[in-house]
């Protein structure tokens, strides 16, 4: 069981420093403990079946060797013993398999009434994770773009969705995948026994930047869950002191810039605790904890993550034009270039470098207090 544990659980991608692991059949999952098993099982029959065939062939081939045999072998028609042989033996390996997966469905499938629960839902090309069982102080449900924050050893009963095309939600150390579909709901448990940063990925071909469809799961203990979950409940997004560059960030993020043609920020994400509740994008809401930008299009893995010169850099081309850093992205351009909206080009309003620089200052303000930061200390 080790062995092939050990093999299934051969780390395929760890990147450096910044604890990523990509782990098929990760051990400290349920999912993938369920799988390994069932594996076990369906290799051995393998083996034992590619010998057995493998040998009947060469055992034929040898003996009926035309220079061994002078005379024509026995000739005969049919043979009942050998083909009852033949069908029942498949149907019991079938059925023996088939047995073994209903019992690893029945184990991972129910969700317990006292799972955590957390609504995903995938858009071209971001997610959004929120946790239905929550109020926050200031309106809505806690709700995180791109960065899954889960609690450990339990189980947490996603509800997986779709707002536009087929996507694919695969975080490999915490599970198999599965699809999320268009106005259709589909709860399914995973877990982990280990706190850590993982990485996801979409796994259905869904439109240009499929590739470019990331997020990150990151599995806390109970304790630094509940810690960031409170906050998170807590939290209303602080406002900038006047004439700092964060509030003409702020003014221009929720009102855009009118006399160029810049549209609001606000019309599409949401900030929570602000008036600024547009659903067509990412929730923005913790933007300056989170250390992903464009959905893992980039990622600010410095301790001083996005005040460091490159991250602003990032940034700043990101907000400038969206769709020229990440092909297919949705987000309108603010160099006054041309971008798509529903397959018509349409030219982008127009920001300063400046006024991009101050939109970026507000976004990283937008911060979780230091005690519920989930980036903090993850093993
Ligand atoms: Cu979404 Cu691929």
């Amino acid at each position: 069981t080790t062995a092939v544990a050990a093999g299934l659980g051969a780390t395929l991608l760890s990147s450096c420093g910044s604890q990523q692991l990509i782990t098929f059949g990760d051990m400290a999952s349920g999912y993938n403990r369920e799988v390994a098993f069932m594996s076990i099982f369906a290799i051995a029959l393998s083996v034992i079946i590619f010998v057995g065939v493998s040998y009947a062939l060469f055992f034929t081939v040898n003996k009926f060797r035309e220079d061994k045999n002078t005379a024509e072998p026995a000739q005969f028609h049919g043979n009942n013993r050998l083909e009852v042989i033949l069908v029942v033996v498949p149907v019991i390996i079938v059925m023996f398999l088939a047995l073994l997966t209903v019992r690893s469905m029945a184990i991972l499938n129910p969700v317990a009434e006292q799972s955590t629960k957390i609504d995903v839902l995938g858009r071209q090309f971001w997610w959004n994770f929120s946790y239905p069982e929550t109020t926050a102080n200031a309106g809505g449900n806690v709700t995180n773009g791109n960065e899954l924050i889960m609690p450990t050893k339990q189980d947490v009963a996603l509800t997986i969705t779709s707002g536009d095309v087929i996507h694919g939600f695969w975080a490999p150390n915490i599970g198999g995948q599965r699809a999320a579909m268009p106005a259709n709901l589909k709860t399914w448990n995973v877990d982990t026994d280990r706190a850590g940063i993982y990485q996801g990925n979409c796994s259905q071909l869904c439109g240009g930047s499929h590739a470019n469809m990331r997020y990150k799961v990151i599995a806390l203990d109970q304790e630094r869950y509940d810690t960031f979950l409170a906050a998170a409940k807590a939290y209303r997004a602080p406002e900038p002191a006047t004439r700092s560059p964060e509030a003409r960030g702020y003014n221009l993020f929720m009102k855009g810039k009118p006399s160029t043609g810049a549209l609001a920020c606000a019309a599409c994400h949401r900030v929570q605790g602000t008036t600024a509740a547009g659903a067509a994008g990412p929730d923005l809401s913790f933007f300056g904890t989170r250390r992903t930008l464009g959905a893992g299009m980039w990622e600010a893995m410095t301790p001083e993550h996005w005040e460091a010169p490159d991250a602003k850099a990032e940034l700043h081309a990101w907000i400038k034009h969206s769709p020229k850093v990440k092909p297919g992205s949705l987000m309108p351009t603010y160099d006054g270039s041309e971008y798509l909206v529903t397959g018509k080009k349409v030219k982008g309003g127009v920001l300063t470098d400046r006024e991009i620089d101050d939109v970026a200052a507000y976004l990283r303000s937008l911060k979780l207090p230091e005690e519920a930061d989930y980036w903090n200390e993850t093993p």
